[in-house]
């Protein structure tokens, strides 16, 4: 008889967006009459940029000629994508990486869950505390987890890093020293960055006790701030202990279209193996490479054109952001995040937990967050905000929460 992967059955709130979700309905068929703004998940909502489009177009057109039709596209990307980012993301900010240590796929979130899979199992993880649920989840199915507390609402086996207030959302280096440490900056919930001297530490700390560093850059072009750090290679001494994960999804609205990277630098190894490797051996085995006209797509988002129409979404959205900001700000609330990144972190008040808060936004000003607690126990007391919705709305709705 087949034996199942009982790590599955470890793995707890998934429910978070699909409790949202009921919740929502829920009200909406009680008051039919109201208009709900949502600025809830971070999905983006303005439509590819012309340049990206016709890209798309002229692709399609070649896929549909004999001379220029492609099949499988090469598992690790086109060579024309790997330059254009290695050139525009990385020579241009004077990092070292390149082409051939760029491992395209079909986002961030594909590779920051299958990433774990070079590693042994008895390696120790840490993560930020509230976090971005996947590498927690994909460490969990994998084995690493341990049993989940419910004293502690987290997972024996896995090093939590609080990121609380009073360190302004940054975590710091645990007592244990883990194997594999996450990072994600501008982060996924907080909105919070850390300064390149800062980052500068966790790479000599991974450097000092042999850990790797998975750092997950998916909302980088929301960094406005001198001196934050737009990839951990501007770090020196990166390329011996950090992987880093990118997404095309929140800088040019290809969350429905599908594009990411992964950097592997060579001189990564552990153990004296490789990761680079490891990972183009997983990569080639079990994936079959984005496709062409999205990989043609990418390319065109590092055209002169691409890049201007690109920089016009990131502002549209941290216009929102800063109207989330100012207003919550102004009406007394404590806001963080939203300057380097689309998402708005707020303490709810009077003592509200995370799920009284939203409940409470959704009675009475018809907005829906997201709760803190559901990305982790610190999350608690929080409630995140996101800058992706119209103008219009977020205008709508900070204007209505200004006033309940
Ligand atoms: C921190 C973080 N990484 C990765 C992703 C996923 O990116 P992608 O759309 O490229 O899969 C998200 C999406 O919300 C995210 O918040």
């Amino acid at each position: 008889m087949v034996k199942i992967n009982n790590n599955y059955l470890k793995l707890q709130g998934s429910y978070l967006f699909s409790t949202i979700g009921k919740k929502v309905n829920a009200f909406i068929v009680e008051n039919p009459d109201k208009k709900v703004i949502r600025l809830g998940i971070g999905d983006v909502t303005r439509p590819l940029t012309p340049t990206i489009t016709k890209a798309l177009h002229d692709a399609v057109d070649e896929m549909g000629k004999a001379e220029t039709f492609r099949g499988y596209a090469p598992d690790l990307g086109y060579d024309f994508l790997r330059k254009a980012i290695a050139d525009n993301d990385y020579k241009l900010r004077g990092c070292d990486i390149q082409a051939d240590e760029i491992f395209v796929s079909d986002g961030a979130k594909c590779d920051s869950g299958n990433i774990q899979e070079i590693f042994a199992q008895d390696n120790r993880i840490a993560v930020c505390d509230p976090v971005y649920p996947v590498y927690v989840d994909s460490n969990i199915m994998a084995g690493r987890g341990g049993t989940y507390s419910e004293k502690t609402e987290g997972f024996t086996d896995i090093i939590y890093m609080p990121c609380l207030s009073e360190n302004d959302f940054a975590p710091q280096i645990p007592e244990e020293v883990p194997d594999i440490i996450y990072l994600c900056f501008p982060n996924n919930p907080t909105g919070a960055v850390i300064g390149k001297d800062e980052l500068q530490k966790w790479v000599d700390y991974a450097n000092e006790k042999g850990s790797v560093i998975i750092y997950d850059a998916a909302y980088e072009a929301y960094i406005r701030t001198e001196g934050v750090p737009h990839s951990i290679y501007e770090c020196k001494g990166a390329k011996t202990c950090a992987i880093e994960l990118h997404s095309f999804s929140k800088n040019a609205g290809f969350t429905g279209v599908r594009l990411g990277y992964t950097v592997v630098p060579k001189e990564l190894k552990r153990d004296g193996v490789s990761l680079h490797s490891l990972w183009a051996r997983r990569h080639s085995t079990k994936y079959n490479g984005a496709p062409y006209i999205v990989q043609r797509a990418g390319e065109a988002v590092y055209s002169q054109e691409g890049k201007k129409e690109i920089a016009g979404l990131v502002d549209y959205y941290m216009r929102n952001a800063e109207y989330i900001l100012n207003g919550l700000r102004g009406a007394g609330y404590t806001v963080s995040g939203g300057v380097d990144a689309p998402y708005i972190w707020l303490k709810t008040p009077k003592g509200m937990t995370s799920w009284e808060f939203f409940d409470h936004l959704l009675n009475t000003a018809n907005v829906v967050g997201t709760p803190g607690s559901g990305f982790g126990p610190h999350g608690e007391g929080y409630f995140r905000l996101t800058a992706f919705g119209s103008y219009e709305n977020t205008v709508e709705a900070v204007d209505r929460i200004k006033v309940v």
